[in-house]
């Protein structure tokens, strides 16, 4: 067989062959004898640069291939639409976990339902954001030392940014947190985010202006001017961080942001000691590695 244009090529010796193989293949991959190296499955339908190159970068480094669906066809436009169930259907059955962004908020919850295989959530609409969370408690126990007794401020549009409720669940897990929650009015933290947090022991301050004095972490979770959430301009512009905003900022305190910053940090506070957003970047490459590696375990042998 020097190619395959037209299954008029095709003889019943070769189809016959072929059938043989593939049983083959079927029955090493049940077995995993054919699945020494790990498949994860990108499936990104909406924007990302961070979490999906970055993953992508952690499955390269674990030496994880990766495959790619970002071509959405099931969406109205589509010559040949279908079920988003069912494209989740068919490549899941292919690859060892799937990662997935979605702007449907629900859209994780039907995933997991549709696929077998382990689902990592990269982003749901206006509600989670997990391994984002999971960068930023590295970040802060790279730069404090320690979780337990952090003092943080989360500013920005609690109510539709899912790396601050995702952080907040996972602050839970720490003895005396205390979250200074900054949001204009009407885009509080929602409770199903603060109230697990409290309900483990951690406090929560609810306020509308930047009260930074005595937090260690000011973390950013967005409030840009493109936001369509009826944000109005004095909101922006009274949540802002900048340079003069940061002055009453304690030495030891840092500014994390998940990014993309658009413009809720000036960049003048970028060459400032407390900016720590892009360190905070450059730690999602290990800590995604790490949960790829609790996801998929060691490799077959
Ligand atoms: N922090 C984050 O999720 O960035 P991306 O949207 O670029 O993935």
């Amino acid at each position: 067989m020097r190619g395959l244009l037209s299954a008029a090529e095709l003889d019943r010796t070769c189809i016959d062959s072929l059938l043989i193989a593939a049983a083959a293949h079927a029955d090493g991959l049940a077995t995993r004898a054919e699945r020494r190296q790990s498949v994860v499955g990108l499936m990104f339908f909406e924007d990302s640069l961070r979490t999906r190159v970055g993953f992508e970068t952690a499955a390269a480094r674990l030496g994880i291939a990766t495959t790619v669906v970002s071509q959405l066809r099931h969406t109205a436009e589509m010559a040949v639409a279908e079920s988003f169930e069912d494209t989740v259907r068919c490549v899941a059955p292919w690859c060892d976990a799937l990662l997935v962004r979605h702007p449907d908020s629900e859209a994780l919850a039907r995933i997991a339902i549709a696929a077998a295989t382990p689902v990592i959530n990269c982003g749901s609409g206006a509600d989670e954001h997990p391994t984002q969370a999971l960068i930023d408690l590295f970040a802060v126990q790279r730069i404090r030392g320690s979780i337990d007794g952090l003092r943080i401020a989360l500013v920005g549009d609690l109510a539709h940014m899912r790396s601050a409720h995702s952080l907040l669940l996972a602050l839970r897990c720490y003895d005396d947190v205390t979250a200074r929650c900054i949001a204009p009015r009407g885009l509080q933290m929602p409770e199903s985010f603060a109230g697990p947090f409290r309900t483990r022991g951690g406090t929560i301050e609810v306020d509308t202006h930047l009260r930074l004095d005595d937090v260690d972490i000011v973390y950013v979770a967005g409030l840009p001017r493109t936001s369509r959430n009826g944000v109005s301009l004095a909101d922006q512009d009274r949540l802002r961080i900048d340079r003069q905003r940061l002055s009453c900022l304690s030495t030891h305190a840092r500014v994390l942001c998940p990014l993309p910053r658009v413009d809720e940090i000036a960049p003048e506070v970028d060459t400032t000691p407390h900016a720590a957003y892009f360190e905070q970047s450059a730690l999602g490459l290990p800590m995604r590695m790490a949960v790829l590696e609790r996801i998929l375990g060691p490799p077959a042998t």
